[in-house]
């Protein structure tokens, strides 16, 4: 088992207060720590996220929505199917965001809810996205039964995970930076090292569909496996 070094010791109480800044102000400062911290773009994130949407779908750790509205525009540009979401999020102020964007959708819920501890039954979504998140998380593993448990037999979840620098020593030591005062804020609980956030992945009892690695980022499509026939 690969072990990771000390994480950050915040609650998720800290980690959702450390979300208390106003909406706009998250999206510039999300997009600073996407190019430098993940080293990764937008496009990349649509693309990934925006082909796992199923009919009924599970928007996990929402935020303030901008990410997913991105994406289902996205989404109508391609001409695929409208759907029905739920998105959740355990930081109030990032709701009240979400819920201005999202004012007078029908086909868009928004809860309250910690990800350890979700009220839906077992089975009840086609797919669920981890966007920029699971890093944040700091019960992953009762984040991830959780996600399964409420998965369709068959139903698929993508994520990205924020891994410990990686590549050329000065754009490490960037990411590096912002790693530690994400750290020290509580917007993020830890980095994940590649075969330690794998693993436990599987161990959760999904199957890899497909994954790569690109710049500090871990990007993945997994299934709950079918129900045996
Ligand atoms: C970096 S933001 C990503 C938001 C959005 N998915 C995006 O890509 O823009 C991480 C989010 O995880 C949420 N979060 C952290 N811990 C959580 C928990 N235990 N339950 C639900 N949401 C949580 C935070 O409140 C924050 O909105």
């Amino acid at each position: 088992m690969v072990r990771s070094a000390p994480t950050s010791d915040h609650s998720r109480d800290t980690i959702a207060g450390a979300y208390s800044s106003p909406p706009w102000w998250y999206d510039i400062r999300g997009l600073f720590i996407l190019t430098f911290a993940y080293r990764s773009t937008l496009g990349r994130q649509v693309r990934l996220f925006g082909r796992n949407i199923g009919a009924y779908h599970l928007e996990v750790a929402i935020g303030s929505g901008s990410l997913l509205d991105i994406i289902l525009r996205w989404r109508r540009w391609k001409g695929l199917p409208r759907v029905q979401i739920v998105g959740f999020d355990y930081a109030e102020p990032m709701l009240v965001g979400a819920r201005q964007r999202f004012s007078g959708k029908p086909d868009m819920a928004l809860l309250h809810a910690d990800v350890s501890s979700l009220d839906f039954a077992d089975a009840s979504f086609d797919s669920a996205n981890i966007a920029n998140a699971m890093h944040c998380f700091s019960d992953l593993d009762g984040a991830l039964a959780e996600v399964v448990r409420v998965l369709k037999p068959g139903g698929t979840l993508a994520a990205n995970v924020l891994l410990y620098p990686r590549g050329p020593r000065l754009l490490r030591r960037i990411a590096e930076q912002i790693n530690q005062w994400g750290m020290r804020k509580g917007i993020l609980y830890t980095p994940y090292h590649h075969a330690e956030i794998r693993e436990k992945l599987i161990a959760s009892g999904l199957a890899i569909v497909a994954e790569e690695v690109c710049g500090n980022a871990y990007n993945v499509v997994l299934r709950k496996p079918p129900e045996p026939v």
